[in-house]
């Protein structure tokens, strides 16, 4: 009986507590068993803050940001196609210069090397170890001739067996990779006038 009584008060107690203050409008702050980061130090936007420069705890964006969802240029350079057409253009849009291509020929190396090989003629470990059956020869007289704009195109989303590298090689690197392709099969390809008169005799 002495167990039930005290029971009974507990329970009760319990039971006021919780709910029969429900709805009552207090000043006091709340008890807060888990505060789960309700209050934490912070910038609110638009108050003055000591610490930057400028005063403001909202700072302006780095020059040279690009919002999020701000439509992406269709210039030669972002597409490798001619404005407005979907003809690739047949030229790279930047300046060659060495710096380019050397460039071009470390990116050469990380992204396309084991697939195509360092003389670019398609034998990379991948065909040796079996990962890639046939892999491209890039000094193919079809692929020489494709317009500079369809190779960065190949290497922005990729051609049939192979993938595109869209989101692992940034644009400038891109056009890179392209300027020291076209010195790769350039190393393998001749000019008429480059030959001796006699040898050109011989040519049929
Ligand atoms: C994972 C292996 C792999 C990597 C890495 C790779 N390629 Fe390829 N590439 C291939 C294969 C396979 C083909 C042949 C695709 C086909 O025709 O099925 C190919 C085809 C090509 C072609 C010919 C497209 C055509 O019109 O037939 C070009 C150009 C090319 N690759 C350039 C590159 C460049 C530049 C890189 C580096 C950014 C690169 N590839 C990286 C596997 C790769």
């Amino acid at each position: 009986m002495r167990y039930f009584v005290l029971g009974l008060t507990l329970v009760a107690t319990l039971v006021v507590s919780v709910l029969g203050f429900r709805g009552d409008i207090s000043r006091k702050p709340p008890l807060e068993i888990f505060p789960d980061m309700d209050r934490q130090p912070k910038l609110r936007p638009q108050e003055p803050n000591a610490l930057l420069p400028n005063g403001r705890s909202s700072q302006l964006p780095v020059e040279g940001s690009i919002a999020r969802g701000t439509p992406f240029a269709s210039t030669p350079k972002n597409t490798g196609r001619v404005s407005g057409v979907t003809n690739f253009v047949e030229l790279l849009p930047v300046k060659v210069t060495p710096q380019l291509l050397a460039r071009g020929r470390d990116r050469y190396a990380i992204s396309c090397l084991p697939c195509h090989g360092a003389q670019g003629d398609g034998n990379g470990i991948t065909k040796k170890i079996g990962a890639m059956g046939v892999v491209a020869n890039l000094h193919d007289a079809r692929i020489v001739k494709l317009p500079d704009g369809e190779l960065f195109h190949v290497i922005s989303d990729g051609r049939n067996l192979m993938g595109g590298y869209r989101s692992n090689i940034a644009i400038d690197d891109r056009w890179a990779i392209v300027a020291y392709l076209r010195a790769l099969q350039r190393s393998r390809l001749g000019f008429e006038d480059e030959l001796s008169a006699a040898e050109r005799a011989q040519l049929k």
